[in-house]
């Protein structure tokens, strides 16, 4: 460990825990009472420090403000039955979080400060993570530029920064969905496979779209010739089809690596289910959907979980999908997942960081 994980730690000096109404937690609006910050300059990382959650000063020419040149993950904590606090696959996301940084440009985050910064702060928030069925911690760690300038270069200035908030569902009910063929989230060549900011940001306008016509979620199609179906809006997507489950491989650098998309894959190889990770055309699906050969379609990602789908919109034609039954793929490997998060079952996959 080097010398700069001498963490500086300033408390609260009155915590928000008490006001916090833990039975009505909306995703992503109540964070917890410190963060996790560290800076960088001339080449290195500094001042590793906890401190009060409080809102940051910047520059207007702060130059993330401007290009965007910020990447994030998005991982979660459970409590177990004694009160251990159980992190799932925090070392997935450092990985990811360091490949993200790399295509933006900004440079890597030492495993030492991720993994010191991310226990320290979890162990002096500890209350904050929810013992409530359904409910974790969702951890948000993030890199921005903050360089004041306007000219267009890789920031030599970089804040790390990790909060947290308490959650429930970020889907409360299941997902209906629409094949988008005229905007493009990701290409070959892009920043597709990155978490970051920007990605976020140019979905919005068609997601907003389909929103007013209804639909929870987009499913992005390719950018070459939106003709086979690549992720949603905030998940990884899968398609269980004659038994087999198909989802887009991530080959293409078009598709977030997701973890929890890379946990239910394992875990059906595990179940003995055929696994297809190769693209599924909009063709297909739709003949699917026709001849009723598609037996369950749902979203796997850190905020939504196992998302079922429960409607999908083709072609000017709306699908419904019958309501998600308790054998249902999706439901069996949800509970595992949850069993192995909540410190149920064993953790065979060794995909659990305790606290
Ligand atoms: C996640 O699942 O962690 C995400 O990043 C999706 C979303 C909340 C942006």
């Amino acid at each position: 460990m080097n010398k700069l994980l001498e963490i500086q730690i300033n408390k609260v000096s009155s915590s928000r825990l008490t006001k916090t109404d833990f039975n009505n937690l909306a995703f992503g609006q109540t964070i917890s009472d410190h963060m996790f910050m560290a800076d960088y300059r001339d080449g290195q990382w500094y001042d590793p420090r906890i401190e009060p959650y409080a809102p940051l000063s910047l520059n207007p020419a702060n130059a993330t403000l401007h290009y965007g040149q910020s990447v994030f993950e998005g991982l979660k904590a459970h409590k177990n039955d004694i009160g251990e606090i159980l992190v799932f696959r925090p070392d997935a996301n450092f990985k990811r979080l360091n490949e993200s940084a790399v295509r933006m440009c900004i440079p890597e985050i030492p495993e030492d400060i991720f993994m010191e910064g991310l226990r320290r702060l979890l162990e002096i928030d500890r209350e904050w993570v929810p013992d409530r069925a359904g409910c974790s911690l969702y951890i948000r760690p993030f890199i921005f530029a903050t360089d004041d300038y306007l000219g267009i270069r890789p920031s030599a200035k970089y804040k790390f920064m990790i909060f947290t908030c308490p959650v429930g569902h970020y889907y409360a009910k299941p997902v209906a969905v629409k094949v988008e063929t005229k905007y493009t989230r990701a290409i070959e060549g892009g920043t597709g496979s990155a978490k970051a900011a920007g990605n976020y940001a140019g979905s919005l306008y068609p997601a907003l779209l389909a929103q007013r016509e209804g639909y929870d979620q987009l499913l992005w199609t390719d950018g070459k010739t939106h003709q086979f179906i690549e992720e949603s809006g905030t998940m990884n997507v899968m398609f269980i089809i004659n038994g087999k489950l198909i989802t887009a491989p991530t080959s293409t650098g078009t598709i977030l690596k997701g973890i929890t998309r890379d946990s239910v894959l394992t875990l059906a190889r595990e179940m003995e289910i055929p696994v297809k990770e190769s693209f599924l055309s909009v063709d297909e699906l739709e003949n699917a959907l026709e001849d009723g050969t598609l037996e369950e379609a749902f979203g796997t990602g850190t905020a939504a979980t196992v998302a079922h789908i429960n409607r999908i919109h083709i072609k000017g034609k709306d699908y419904v999908l019958p309501d998600k039954s308790v054998d249902a793929f999706s439901n069996k490997v949800l509970k595992i997942l949850d069993a192995i998060k909540y410190g149920r079952m064993e953790d065979e996959h060794n995909w659990i960081m305790k606290i």
